[in-house]
């Protein structure tokens, strides 16, 4: 059995009624154009998905990572690829920590032994890490630590390595992404940049043998029609347009709320998020003053000195700027 606390996440911090600082998704609905185009899809609704839209969403995601259609997974979000990893049957698993917690629940309620590599300090890979795993998985940039790891140090972990870059779209440029390299399973979510949670909405690039493992014993019509059509329009050079716009508008949010919590920023943020390490007490004092950020204490590595507080624009950050310095005084 899993423990609970590895299935938190922030949209059980974010309670009705509380500014939500805990949930990292980016916009509270997808852009007009976006609805748009799911509610053209809804007359397809009475049709069973077909294999054209489905080839269409893979080609849409092969053209804009430069892979072949048949290197490309659509999935139920990216967390549905996490509950897949299993069929890989690895002996031993490794997770780098503190990170997201799914792919080790994966692992674990699959019977798979579950290795962690632990990070502290800055949160960076060192140059080679030890372990018998055969499988590894890490998130680049990481969630909740912020860091974006050097593409070549990832390639150096051990076994077979999955990337999560569920957050990548949020980095200028994406430099340090291996979507392109056919020997990494890299996990892509577009839940959080268009506001698909609650549709869901992602993708895997990988090999076609390795895809086909994982795909094996998925139920026929795997993906709904509006998913499909999510995906295809996400990937479309339009949406990529806006896409790198967003990154860079995040980028300058994220300098804004870096000058702005200098003294608690643990390192400077390359996903639409920060870690802070504040004083224990410190989550809930927010959340009397109806502010809830990300509790960190589930996650292997962390405790309740830290916080992960998901970045904003200026004017709505500066409403839990304001409180944390209230907290502060209060706290000292
Ligand atoms: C690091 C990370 N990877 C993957 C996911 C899952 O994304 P999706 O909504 O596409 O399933 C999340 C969701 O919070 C996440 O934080």
């Amino acid at each position: 059995m899993t423990s609970p606390d590895l299935r938190h996440h922030g949209d059980v911090d974010a309670a009705p009624g509380l500014a939500d600082f805990a949930v990292n998704v980016r916009v509270p609905h997808p852009p007009a154009w976006l609805r748009e185009r799911l509610a053209a899809a809804l007359d397809e609704l009475g049709r069973y998905p077909s294999h054209l839209a489905e080839l269409r969403a893979r080609e849409a995601v092969a053209r804009r990572h430069g892979r072949s259609p048949d290197e490309v997974l659509l999935l139920n979000g990216a967390a549905e690829g996490f509950a897949l990893l299993p069929k890989l049957a690895p002996r031993r698993a490794a997770i780098v920590h503190p990170g997201f917690t799914e792919p080790e629940v994966a692992f674990r309620d699959a019977g798979i032994p579950v290795d962690h590599v632990l990070l502290d300090g800055d949160f960076t890979l060192p140059e080679r890490v030890r372990s018998d795993a055969d499988l590894t998985v890490i998130g680049n940039p990481t969630n909740p630590t912020s860091v974006l790891h050097e593409a070549r140090r990832i390639k150096a972990l051990p076994g077979r390595l999955v990337v999560d870059e569920a957050f990548m779209d949020a980095v200028p440029g994406e430099p340090e992404s291996l979507a392109h390299d056919p020997d990494v399973l890299v996990l892509r979510s577009l839940t959080k940049t268009w506001g698909l949670a609650g549709l869901r909405a992602g993708y895997l690039l990988g090999d076609p043998e390795t895809l086909a493992r994982l795909a094996h014993g998925r139920p026929h019509w795997p993906v709904g029609s509006l998913t499909l059509e999510a995906i295809t329009a996400c990937c479309e050079p339009e949406a990529l347009a806006q896409s790198a716009e967003f990154a860079k508008q995040q980028q300058r949010y994220a300098e804004h709320a870096l000058e702005q919590l200098q003294d608690f920023v643990v390192v400077a943020p390359n996903g639409p998020f920060l870690l802070i390490r504040a004083p224990r007490g410190t989550r809930q004092a927010l959340r009397d003053k109806g502010i809830a950020v990300r509790r960190c204490d589930t996650f292997p590595g962390l405790d309740d000195t830290y916080v992960r507080v998901a970045i904003r624009p200026p004017k709505e950050f500066a409403v839990f700027v304001d409180a944390l310095r209230v907290v502060m005084e209060e706290l000292a």
